[in-house]
């Protein structure tokens, strides 16, 4: 399990600190919401290790993850945008992702798996600068999930999705989740998103988290 207790962070000059404190279980999405600017974003930061709490603890498993930098923290994220190198292509960015140490021949394949799981197959070599922003978004998803850690922390994934293929996209998270064992922290504004994939959902109001009652899922 994935827990913060009382996670607290301020901005330098922000009168009332955040105060961060949630479960999230392997295998299961939970769903953060909240207004634009009410600190969704900045709580993925302090998950990622981006930036540093003033208090509290970060749990996974029982290890405390707070010393970590972000390099040594079982995360992959998305961030909300700004996620790709232009210059290179849609196989070279996803490649980003994997770990060094996978040899040259798997890392083809995989890439161009994680890359026909988001629907790209035909878009493999094409520069990431000429690609429209949903598919721009697939690619960067692809490269996350592909990195396959038990923390996967997802911004706004969705945001550019026409419904057809956020339908099938959001699938994948859902079904990745549960295969994986993921602790899926989702950020959106959806309701829909959030009915479909959440076991958990939590609104950030006033700097905290509230628990929202779900549905029970299948
Ligand atoms: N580096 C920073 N320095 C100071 N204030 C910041 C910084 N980054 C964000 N903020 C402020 O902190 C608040 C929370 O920002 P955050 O990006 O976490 O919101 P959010 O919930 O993700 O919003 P959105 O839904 O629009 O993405 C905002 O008021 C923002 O202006
Ligand atoms: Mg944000």
């Amino acid at each position: 399990m994935l827990r913060a207790d009382n996670l607290s962070f301020a901005y330098p000059g922000q009168a009332l600190p955040y105060q961060f404190s949630f479960e999230a279980l392997p295998g299961e999405v939970t769903a953060i919401s909240g207004t634009s600017g009410s600190g969704k974003s900045t709580l993925l930061d302090l998950i990622a290790g981006f930036l540093q709490p003033q208090g509290g603890r970060l749990v996974l498993d029982e290890a405390n993850l707070s010393p970590l930098p972000p390099e040594n923290r079982p995360v992959s994220l998305l961030l909300q945008s700004d996620n790709l190198f232009d210059h290179l292509s849609a196989r070279q960015n996803v490649e980003l992702g994997l770990p060094r140490e996978i040899a040259a021949a798997s890392r083809r394949a995989l890439v161009e798996t994680a890359l026909k799981d988001v629907g790209l197959s035909a878009l493999v070599d094409q520069s990431a600068s000429t690609l429209s922003g949903g598919q721009k978004q697939r690619v960067a998803l692809a490269r996350t999930l592909l990195r396959d850690r038990p923390i996967l922390l997802l911004d706004e994934p969705f945001s550019a999705l026409d419904d057809e293929t956020r339908l099938t996209i959001r699938d994948l998270v859902g079904a990745l989740t549960r295969a994986q064992g993921w602790h899926t922290i989702l950020v959106s504004h959806h309701a829909d998103d959030v009915a479909a994939l959440a076991a958990r959902h939590y609104r950030l109001v006033d700097g905290s988290l509230r628990l929202e009652e779900t549905p029970a899922k299948p």
